[in-house]
């Protein structure tokens, strides 16, 4: 109990700073949100999207899960998208992974983990896919970290390969797809380079929505 008491006089104090500085921020925000960004990022602790990107409430709207997936059957995930892009009309959506995560970790061991083996089902999957590429790798943390970059670059496709984004695209709004890794070690991003922000740029099998025919 005392603890939670902490975060509770932590907020007071956090409240009263934010409306120190700008007193009608909170009023403002309460009417309407209109973030330019989506972070699609993993639920560990060590990675909060709003302080390593230094965005206010309100600037970046977040949705987080282990090992910062995007799965098509994902009703949680796909809604997050979809209100993002159409409702929201964000800009940018942002996949951000982390080297030394605990979910892509798993996926690398022959060890089962309960429920979640099915929900890093992919990981394994992907890992699988590469494995020749990845066990040229020197040490197991080599491995670990470019299957973490690997991951990322996977859910960027996964992200863009979505009707909701390819529809998008097709009614020419503006959004592009990012890939980025974070490191715990410095606290620095680290992007990939990976940016997707039309459908000529996702391979054939994957375009939900042919030339438009004259
Ligand atoms: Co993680």
């Amino acid at each position: 109990m005392h603890k939670l008491q902490t975060l509770l006089d932590n907020n007071t104090k956090w409240s009263d700073k934010i409306r120190e500085q700008d007193p009608a921020f909170f009023e403002r925000l309460s009417k309407a949100q209109s973030p330019e960004y989506l972070w699609i990022g993993c639920s560990d602790s060590r990675v909060p999207a709003n302080q390593i990107v230094g965005l206010l409430p309100g600037e970046i709207f977040v949705h987080r899960n282990i090992a910062n997936l995007v799965v098509h059957t994902d009703f949680n995930c796909m809604s997050v998208i979809e209100f993002s892009v159409k409702v929201l009309k964000v800009k940018h959506i942002i996949v951000c992974g982390h080297y030394g995560c605990g979910g892509v970790k798993a996926a690398l061991e022959n060890t089962s983990h309960g429920l979640i083996d099915n929900w890093l089902y992919s990981i394994r999957s992907l890992y699988s896919h590469n494995k020749k590429k990845l066990d040229l790798l020197e040490s197991e943390e080599d491995r670990h970290n470019r299957l973490c970059e690997l991951n990322v670059r996977q859910q960027v496709r996964n992200v863009a390969h979505s009707h909701v984004v390819q529809e998008a695209w097709t009614q020419g709004q503006d959004l592009t797809v990012h890939g980025w890794i974070y490191s715990l070690r410095d606290g620095l991003l680290n992007d990939l380079g990976i940016d997707l922000h039309s459908p000529e740029d996702l391979a054939e099998a994957f375009r939900l929505v042919g030339d438009q025919v004259e």
